[in-house]
């Protein structure tokens, strides 16, 4: 079975407020993105990295330099991650076999390991719905209600059985190009799991790693410098 890797890098970053996009910033001496990259560049099991820009994209060709072995770029990002997601996917479409996995896993998450996509692609195994690495909740979580004052609590949802999501997250390619073909709302499909799950699927779960953190606030590079340098 074949794997590859499809990240969309398309975003501006608007909540980080830097002067480029989010996924070019540097941590630990290197573009957010290169790190992503290079996680599945090390990975015996993947066998092509795909990386989704916008077409008026000034860093890419700096960051992922021409000629980088099992690495190329797409020059189709969309308006929002999912649109990014499945013109990439379309833009793929004749080098896929029915029976690929595509592993999508967001350009702004530094701190994959090979020992994560390793952890993913055994824990799915070969099961038709998917998935994705997740880590349990553990702060308590609350619905907010609006109030005079602003909003305040107005219930508590069990923690226990709550995960939130991280990438990759792994379908085959023809399961992963129906179900975002098929989404008719992109503000509701945050994740690629989401758009699976509306197919009436349930993609397994596979515990991710704190490291493999989001990078979506300024803070948030030195907390991935902090896993960077500590190794895997
Ligand atoms: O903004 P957020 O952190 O949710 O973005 C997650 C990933 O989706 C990032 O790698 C970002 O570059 C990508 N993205 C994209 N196209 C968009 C918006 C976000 O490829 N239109």
């Amino acid at each position: 079975r074949r794997y590859v890797a499809l990240l969309p890098a398309a975003g501006v970053g608007a909540r980080m407020a830097a002067g480029c996009p989010k996924q070019y910033l540097t941590v630990a001496g290197q573009p957010m993105l290169r790190h992503a990259v290079e996680a599945f560049r090390a990975s015996a099991l993947i066998s092509h990295t795909y990386v989704v820009v916008s077409a008026a994209d000034g860093y890419i060709d700096e960051v992922l330099p021409a000629g980088l072995a099992g690495v190329t770029v797409l020059r189709c990002g969309g308006a929002t991650r999912m649109d990014s997601v499945l013109n990439g996917l379309r833009a793929i479409q004749r080098e896929m076999a029915e029976s690929d996995m595509v592993l999508v896993h967001d350009a702004a998450r530094p701190g994959l390991t090979p020992t994560l996509i390793a952890r993913l692609i055994d824990g799915v195994g070969d099961d038709a719905a998917g998935g994705l690495l997740a880590l349990p909740v553990v702060d308590t979580v609350k619905r907010s209600a609006p109030s005079a004052q602003g909003v305040c609590s107005a219930a508590t949802i069990p923690r226990n059985g709550m995960w939130l999501a991280q990438t990759p997250q792994m379908f085959s390619y023809q399961l992963l190009l129906r179900a975002l073909g098929r989404a008719t709302d992109p503000d509701a499909i945050t994740d690629d799991a989401s758009a699976v799950e509306l197919l009436g699927l349930t993609p397994r779960l596979i515990e991710g790693h704190p490291r493999n953190l989001k990078v979506t606030l300024p803070a948030d590079i030195r907390i991935a410098e902090m896993y960077l340098a500590a190794g895997e």
